[in-house]
């Protein structure tokens, strides 16, 4: 299908989503959320959803995910997004994901599902032992897309084959029912810090589920905190290069490079031009005041917004009875183009 039909039968619309598995880390910040509050303030239609159905593919404690839930929210509307503005609902309260990822499930191929690379990490060594859902999840996430005709994902790189997936799903549906009826998405991973990498190892994502809290930075954790974790974080012992070509065989001295220039809106370029010659001992404390400096006003605001989780449950149903009023037509015609019969009497 042209793009150019596409672009003109469906208008742009964004839907991205984050795990309430844990604590917001500063990859979901830098890779996902700061970018959200950029797309809002260019005035783009936007949904942002806590997948909540997501996280249970691996066991949740009920209470740690309602917790995890609610803050997650608060850190979106902390960092930002202002839900009268955008979207913003948890994934349960809006059926229609479940039922379109079940439709999803009867399009998508094994073979599509065999060869995503997140399921192989997270289901590790032991697969007999994984959930069903944390195999069928990369369906879930289509129809998460696509119940809302989302034209354009905002996603951090690990998400890119998940992404692809969704395009394939799309694809075969309306190939399969000879219509033009589901968006085909586009990825958006841009910026410095779409892979934002553990403090520990150079060469693994920062994560809210690794075991190491010294790997990561979480949203709420505190400015000594943060300062602990970046003079901790591993490092070789050469100074900061001149050029972003000395970076290329430094895991850790680049993503730190491009955490700095993340936070202060630059590009790795204009990092190393003021920091190239200098070592890790003046580096990481401008570092971690910069740091703080971003997310200390978040941290204070998320606290401050869940002392009243009435509010913070209020708007995410009022978030999403929105959403659900741009999902459930869609959920009803691609009933009808499925040819299921639906005649109980509503209301
Ligand atoms: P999740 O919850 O793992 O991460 C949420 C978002 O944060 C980004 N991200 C990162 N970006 C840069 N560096 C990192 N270290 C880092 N860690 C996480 C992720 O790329 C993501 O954008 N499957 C998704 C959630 C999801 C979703 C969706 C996303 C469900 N349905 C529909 C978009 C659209 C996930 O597990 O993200």
């Amino acid at each position: 299908m042209a793009e150019a039909t596409q672009a003109a039968r469906f208008a742009m619309r964004i839907f991205s989503g984050i795990q309430p598995s844990g604590g917001l880390t500063l990859g979901n910040y830098l890779g996902a959320l700061k970018r959200f509050v950029e797309k809002q303030e260019e005035g783009i239609e936007a949904i942002y959803c806590l997948v909540d159905m997501h996280a249970i593919t691996v066991w949740q404690e009920p209470e740690k995910l309602r917790h995890a839930t609610r803050e997650a929210a608060a850190g979106f509307i902390a960092a930002g997004i202002d839900p009268e503005r955008s979207i913003l609902f948890n994934q349960c309260q809006v059926t229609a994901h479940a039922e379109l990822a079940w439709i999803f499930n009867c399009v998508a191929r094994m073979g599509w599902m065999n060869r995503m690379t997140q399921f192989k990490d997270k289901a590790g060594k032991d697969k007999e032992a994984a959930s069903l859902g944390l195999y069928a999840y990369p369906a879930l996430m289509a129809a998460d897309i696509l119940a809302y005709h989302a034209t354009h994902v905002p996603v951090g790189e690990d998400q890119r084959q998940h992404l692809e997936l969704t395009r394939d799903i799309a694809i075969k549906f309306n190939h399969d029912y000879g219509v033009d009826f589901f968006p085909v998405t586009e990825p958006l991973i841009e910026g410095v810090a779409t892979r934002v990498m553990s403090l520990r190892d150079g060469t693994k994502k920062m994560s809210k589920s690794d075991p190491s809290d010294m790997s990561r930075i979480n949203l709420t954790d505190d400015a000594d905190t943060i300062a602990q974790k970046f003079r901790k974080a591993r490092t070789d012992p050469e100074p900061l290069p001149e050029t972003t070509e000395g970076l290329e065989d430094r895991a850790e001295a680049r993503n730190l490079v491009n955490i700095y220039a993340a936070l202060a809106g630059v590009d790795a370029v204009q990092v190393l031009a003021e920091y190239g010659g200098q070592g890790f001992g003046v580096f990481k404390p401008k570092l971690a005041d910069l740091a703080v400096s971003a997310l200390s006003p978040i941290s204070a605001e998320m606290g401050r917004l869940m002392q009243d989780p009435g509010e913070i449950d209020a708007i995410l149903g009022r978030g999403a009875e929105r959403a659900e009023a741009i999902a459930r037509p869609i959920m009803e015609r691609c009933y009808d183009i499925v040819g299921m019969v639906r005649s109980r009497r509503t209301g």
